[in-house]
């Protein structure tokens, strides 16, 4: 394996660890997981969503460290210096765009959350019934200038971070801001589960219904559509497959093992997901509000309950000061991201890759901003608006394919192979990656993946066949 010349380190390993958790921790933690919780049985699914966990996003991650850490360089560079035949080089574009793709929607919802702190802070919801807070989100998705505005505030943001430098922009602010998300949490989880009424909230959330994993209301069997579902979230919450926590890896030394470092962030990344369903349950079973509304769960929602909550408005704005931070630290680390495949690539300083790189994105973003009113009419049968095309795209397609590259780029022998694989992640102190798991991760994780992802266009092409 031939190592690239030194690059910049991140300054501790702090700041690595709360990076890449900031990188985890996002938008699928504290909006898609719960709801996705919420409607395949609670604990139920979180149990099977933590086997997948461990036994495909957990190897997946160390292997894409192991890229990084070895080559030193991003997901631009990795493949070609680690297997020269550049038979894997092709992957450096799955990695561009699928960071690409993932910010292209991300930015948009990372702006409604900036949307609903500033209207919970100003009491835009106060007194209204829940028609009234229904309509807001209506409204806003219906007007594109609000819709952009927001996304333009995400955009100028995360790149500014970045604009300040990888240690003295991105490493402190997201610091900051993962310690502060940390803290509120905390803070919002003991006021939801002291509220009167939390308790009934805490057993849906975790008590374990299996009924509700297998079949759905009407008794159609979705146990696929559940295990699907986990997969997808155990892919998503961890941004694995399309290279974004790669190159994260190519920014820290060799003191610690790669697997120790990765059950760390898997942790931490765990805990807010569960955490966040903690908020969000026994506060909407607390008053009476039905907690199983799918993706419109926190926005058309939780407004009511904080409406009738005693000092409503301040734990609603906290409530969106959290899912603001934990959608920012995604952005800042994917632009960051960004920003380094570009200059590699491209061979330009930081600078000019920033400055192509923020463009890029804004444009790119405007398609998922303006679906919700001007581009309203471009839909796909079976999967849906602008917004849902590109979550689909990444979510079920780049993530858990780009998953499957890793595994073959660091078991076969055609690739980077098993043996420099395991030495770049067992090199420093902490836990040895399992040999044994070997087998495991050659057949058993490409097997589970491709059986699962085919699994996953059925009911869409039911859909495409029944219109033909
Ligand atoms: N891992 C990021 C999230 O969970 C994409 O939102």
């Amino acid at each position: 394996t031939s190592v690239a010349a030194p690059r910049e380190h991140f300054a501790s390993r702090l700041g690595f660890i709360l990076i890449s958790a900031g990188c985890a921790i996002g938008l699928g933690n504290v909006w898609r997981f719960p709801y996705i919780a919420g409607e395949y049985g609670g604990a139920a699914f979180i149990l099977m969503y933590l086997i997948f966990l461990v036994i495909l996003g957990l190897p997946v991650m160390v292997m894409e460290f192991a890229v990084g850490r070895a080559s030193q360089r991003s997901a631009a560079q990795a493949f070609d210096i680690l297997q020269p035949s550049r038979r894997w080089h092709w992957f450096s574009w799955w990695a561009y765009i699928g960071c690409m793709l993932l910010m292209m929607f991300y930015t948009t919802v990372c702006g409604w959350m900036l949307a609903y702190m500033a209207k919970m802070a100003t009491g835009t919801f106060d007194a209204l019934d829940p028609d009234g807070v229904a309509g807001v989100f209506g409204t806003m998705l219906a007007n594109p200038s609000e819709m952009v505005g927001w996304m333009l505030a995400v955009v100028v943001i995360g790149f500014f971070v970045c604009s300040l430098g990888l240690q003295k922009g991105v490493e402190r602010i997201t610091k900051v801001m993962m310690i502060a998300l940390l803290g509120v949490m905390a803070l919002l989880v003991v006021r939801s589960v002291t509220l009167p009424g939390a308790a009934e909230g805490l057993e849906f959330y975790l008590k374990p219904n299996f009924h509700n994993l297998m079949y759905d209301a009407d008794g159609n069997m979705i146990l696929f559509e559940s295990i699907f579902a986990a997969m997808g979230q155990a892919f998503f919450t961890l941004s694995l497959g399309i290279s974004a926590m790669e190159v994260f890896g190519s920014r820290i030394g060799k003191q610690n093992s790669l697997t120790g470092e990765a059950l760390r962030i898997c942790g931490l990344d765990t805990a807010v997901a569960i955490l966040a369903g903690l908020i969000i349950f026994p506060a909407c079973f607390a008053f009476a509000v039905a907690p199983d509304q799918g993706p419109s769960l926190v926005f058309v929602t939780l407004p009511n309950v904080f409406n009738q909550m005693p000092l409503g408005q301040l734990w609603g704005t906290l409530f969106f000061v959290f899912m603001s931070f934990a959608a920012l630290s995604t952005i800042i680390a994917v632009f960051e991201n960004l920003i380094t495949f570009t200059m590699e690539k491209w061979d330009l300083d930081r600078k000019r890759a920033l400055a192509r790189t923020a463009v890029l994105v804004t444009v790119l973003s405007l398609p998922c901003a303006l679906g919700f009113n001007v581009l309203a009419g471009i839909t796909i049968p079976g999967i849906g608006d602008i917004q849902s095309i590109e979550d689909f795209i990444v979510s079920n397609n780049l993530l858990p394919l780009g998953s499957l590259f890793y595994v073959l780029f660091c078991v076969t022998k055609g690739g980077w192979g098993w043996d420099n694989f395991l030495a770049e992640a067992d090199t420093g102190k902490g836990i040895r990656f399992p040999r044994w798991s070997k087998l495991w991760l050659k057949f058993g994780i490409p097997a589970l993946i491709l059986v699962i992802f085919v699994m996953g266009y059925v009911p869409k092409i039911t859909v495409w066949l029944g219109m033909a």
